[in-house]
């Protein structure tokens, strides 16, 4: 079974999944591959729900193999998406404070996430909030990733 990394936007899943494996899949990256559209695009046409029902549905196609996949930061949102991650055979959360995280995201302007780019602050961090809970609702491991790197932390990963 798959290895999941979950966690807001700006976490560093994808930089750990690559530290971690260099076959790791970025789900976003995958999503983008497969339907041949940008993620921003469905925002910008007012198609979130197509996102994130193609999202559920390449969930349901990756939590059977053995690779190790970064997701979305909204993977969490959808209660069936929480129920296929909990078969997994591990799901690390990636848990950091909204400040550093909002500071992150402002150095590193990816364009896929139109959240970001459309949220004003605070419903950024209402939306932080909202979504702690259900990370730690199907995680099987919490890193507190402070300010450590992704190789710092792999190693207590791999050591614990
Ligand atoms: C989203 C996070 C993004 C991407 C999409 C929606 C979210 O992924 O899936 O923009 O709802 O938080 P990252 O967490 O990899 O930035």
């Amino acid at each position: 079974m798959a290895k999941f990394l979950i966690g807001f936007m700006g976490s560093g899943k994808t930089t750990l999944a690559k530290a971690w494996s260099k076959d790791a899949i970025d789900m976003d990256d995958y999503l983008e591959q497969k339907y041949g559209r940008p993620i921003c695009d469905y925002f910008d046409q007012g198609e979130e729900d197509l996102f994130r029902q193609r999202e559920s549905e390449i969930l349901q196609e990756l939590v059977a193999t053995d690779q190790i996949i970064a997701t979305g930061g909204g993977i969490v949102e959808k209660a069936i998406n929480r129920e296929l991650l909990k078969e997994a055979e591990a799901v690390i959360f990636l848990r950091l404070d909204f400040e550093p995280l909002y500071e992150r995201l402002k150095q590193d302007r990816k364009t896929n996430r139109p959240l970001f780019l459309s949220l004003k602050k605070e419903d950024l961090y209402h939306l932080f909030l909202k979504r702690q809970a259900l990370y730690e609702e199907v995680a099987t491991t919490i890193i507190e990733v402070a300010d450590r790197t992704p190789s710092e932390l792999i190693k207590d990963f791999l050591n614990q």
